[in-house]
């Protein structure tokens, strides 16, 4: 295989990238490598609830909308991300009352996942919901305001808005066995007996050198309660600037990772959160550090590109 999309779908799997509205639409080289070299996207911010329904009842749908245009002209599924997030959602919802967040939620959920019915294929339907503290849940406004149950609404909500997607719990820092991995293992359980969870996202965004030794039994062990796993938002990241054999680790970890999902058969897939280093948004949140996807500023491909076409 010469693509990465061509050696994915050689092998029944998604090879996708998180993408952004405008640089798809004002940057030809983008598009077209976006559109040859991957078979799957998510929308990098326009499907957040920021941008969606930034005012309540509100919803501006034409950036999500032009890349779910785009996957349908190119033939690549869409992974959704994401309904309930403490991130990017707008203070109007933080600040409602127990019974107003929920009707809140209910009816984002039921808004965008029936928009895109039939469209996207998969959704996160929570993002982010355990904390990095020994496991604990995440101390947010949804917990607060709510309680531990907005999980199972959100998923309840989700499945009847659209009972052909797949539904997804996604997290960082949940790639190897530890006390965060085990929480959402516990949820996990929980949503799968209720038949409201199809699978796993870890978001894997990675530092140079640190692919977790347990992950391919982590994620076998998510495998074994009967759901899909995927890695949603692949990046690894290095402290720059990045000299020629740091760029050739980082070939050897995006291999590794990319190969546990080949081996698993269900392994849905991996997105790279960005295509370029420039489009990459580790240099803003972790200083100093960068250069962690595929392909480099001026659109060649890193030894990584060909690390993961070897491991598809
Ligand atoms: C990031 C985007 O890449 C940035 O453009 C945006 O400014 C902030 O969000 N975990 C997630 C993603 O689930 O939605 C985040 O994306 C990265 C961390």
């Amino acid at each position: 295989q010469t693509t990465l999309r061509g050696a994915a779908d050689a092998i029944g799997k998604d090879i996708g990238v998180a993408v952004d509205a405008n640089r798809l639409q004002s940057n030809a080289q983008y598009r077209d490598i976006v559109a040859s070299e991957f078979n799957s996207l998510t929308a990098e911010n326009a499907m957040k609830w920021d941008a969606t329904e930034p005012s309540d009842g509100n919803y501006t749908f034409s950036q999500a909308d032009s890349i779910v245009d785009f996957a349908e002209d190119n033939n690549q599924t869409v992974h959704g991300h994401t309904f309930v997030w403490h991130q990017q959602t707008p203070s109007w919802v933080q600040s409602l009352n127990a019974t107003s967040m929920r009707t809140a939620m209910v009816d984002h959920i039921n808004t965008v996942a029936n928009r895109y019915e039939g469209r996207v294929d998969s959704w996160d339907v929570v993002n982010e919901v355990v904390s990095d503290n020994n496991g604990a849940m995440r101390d947010s406004f949804w917990l607060r305001t709510m309680g531990e149950g907005y999980i199972t609404t959100a998923f309840q909500t989700a499945r009847a808005a659209d009972p052909n997607a797949d539904l997804y719990i996604n997290d960082y820092s949940i790639d190897g066995i530890n006390a965060k991995s085990d929480t959402v293992y516990r949820i996990a359980q929980g949503l799968k007996s209720q038949n409201i969870l199809d699978g796993v996202g870890f978001q894997a965004h990675l530092i140079l050198g640190q692919v977790p030794s347990t992950m391919e039994a982590n994620l076998q062990r998510f495998v074994d309660l009967g759901l899909k796993v995927r890695i949603t938002e692949l990046d690894i990241r290095i402290n720059l600037p990045a000299d020629s054999a740091e760029l050739q680790q980082q070939a050897n970890d995006y291999q590794r990772v990319v190969e546990i999902c080949a081996e698993l058969a269900d392994c849905s897939g991996v997105t790279v959160w960005g295509l370029r280093d420039a489009d990459s948004w580790v240099p803003g949140t972790f200083p100093g550090t960068g250069a962690p996807l595929l392909y480099a500023d001026d659109y060649s491909k890193k030894p990584a590109y060909t690390a993961v076409l070897n491991a598809l």
